[in-house]
């Protein structure tokens, strides 16, 4: 009966729930999972009964028995992990952003075609069944041609300056850290649901709190550290972001981010306007979308499986009126995501309508054009291969 033998790198706090949706496909079974903190690994195999436990990535990779790695280690890894799993002839499922730069991510693209790896990006909030269905509407007219497209995303878990995060370490995390960290996950929905690239930028970066308090020992991935033998740090990346958008068809847009945003948790807000109607979609409500009207009353879409459109349906997996969550997001993923694996060891063609290395090393050129109009002060070109 099991199809798939997973293998997942870093046990920290995405990994549990990629485990947790893991174990919601019967044809999947976790063999091995790694990471550089030993206590950290143990817990997770002994809370999912997983059998081999690693304190290395490589020996994770080079186990034979593990046939997709899931990489859930912070952004500095990525490549590295995700390059030697490819070459090991795994598949790949690695968390976002894709790499540190474009270069990197460039890098993997070439290597997963050249080993026909099945690769993922872990950019789950397009899973909410109703921004697939705006997606859907996109592709089939309803919405008409794209004109304009705003939102943000704010968070508050860096709003004291004893809030410390490895996120705010460009050794770590990359040449950006709000950008990246949110914004990449914001860009992606525009980019999917209205089928267009973004193609110029105009960012204003800024640090709000250039100095904060890190704990002299142990990584911390969010928030305040219960720990009081702290060390003042500069921050050498932002913590808010507003930027301007180009679309390929010449649609505008803007968006601003920040992790100060007190009140606001994980306040993702979406607004696509077309020439016939528009969608607006907040994660507060990740449930319903707006559909907009000029001549007539708007009308509010709830997820359903019953009235969705055919290709939709499959993601809004419970009764209508049942309201689906963050980690049915990450499962719907897993689903597209181990029905190409299925399709690639049947011989078929793998259908790619899931956030791939192309989505990601797309967004990995969105960051970096951010980052350069921020120096700049100008409009910068997506660029890149
Ligand atoms: N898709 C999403 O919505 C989403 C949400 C949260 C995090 N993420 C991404 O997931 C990744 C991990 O984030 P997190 O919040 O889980 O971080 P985390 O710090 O909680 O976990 C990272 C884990 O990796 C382990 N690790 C570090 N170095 C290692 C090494 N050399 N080998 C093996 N393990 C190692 C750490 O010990 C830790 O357990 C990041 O890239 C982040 O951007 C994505």
């Amino acid at each position: 009966m099991i199809k798939f033998k997973v293998g997942l790198i870093g046990t920290g706090y995405i990994s549990i729930i990629h485990l947790e949706m893991l174990r919601r496909f019967a044809d999947v079974e976790i063999v091995a999972v790694a990471d550089s903190n030993k206590q950290s690994a143990n817990n997770a195999a002994k809370k999912f009964d997983v059998p081999k436990v690693f304190y290395t990535a490589s020996e994770l990779i080079q186990e034979k028995e593990v046939e997709i790695i899931h990489n859930c280690t912070p952004n500095h890894l990525h490549f590295e992990i995700n390059s030697e799993a490819i070459k090991a002839g795994k598949e790949v499922l690695s968390e976002k952003p894709l790499a540190l730069t474009s270069e990197e991510s460039a890098v993997l693209v070439e290597l997963a075609e050249k080993h026909n790896t099945v690769h993922g990006v872990n950019f789950c909030y397009r899973y909410y069944p109703v921004l697939q269905e705006a997606a859907a509407r996109v592709r089939n007219g309803n919405l008409g041609d794209v004109r304009l497209v705003l939102g943000h995303f704010l968070q508050d878990w860096l709003s004291f300056d004893t809030d410390y995060s490895w996120r705010l370490d460009p050794g770590m995390a990359g040449a950006s850290n709000t950008m990246a960290d949110l914004g990449s996950h914001w860009c992606d929905l525009v980019q999917f649901v209205t089928g267009l690239r973004i193609i110029e930028i105009m960012a204003e970066f800024h640090t709000i709190l250039p100095t904060r308090k890190k704990p002299k020992s142990g990584p911390l991935s969010f928030g305040a550290s219960q720990n009081n033998d702290v060390e003042e740090v500069k921050i050498p990346v932002e913590d808010y972001a507003t930027i301007f958008i180009r679309l390929e068809n010449g649609a505008r847009g803007n968006f601003s981010t920040c992790q100060l945003a007190i009140g606001k948790k994980v306040d993702i807000d979406l607004q696509v306007y077309g020439s016939k109607e528009s969608y607006s979609w907040n994660h507060v409500h990740p449930n319903a979308i707006t559909i907009g009207h000029r001549d007539k009353a708007n009308e509010i879409f709830y997820e359903s499986p019953l009235l969705q459109t055919e290709d939709t349906r499959k993601y809004a997996s419970l009764p209508t009126g049942h309201p689906i969550g963050y980690h049915d997001t990450i499962y719907n993923f897993f689903m597209d995501y181990y029905t190409a694996v299925a399709a690639k060891r049947e011989g078929k063609k793998i259908q790619t309508n899931y956030p791939d290395f192309y989505a990601g090393h797309s967004e990995m050129k969105i960051i970096e054009a951010a980052v350069r109009s921020s120096k700049s002060g100008g409009w910068e070109k997506v660029q890149g291969k």
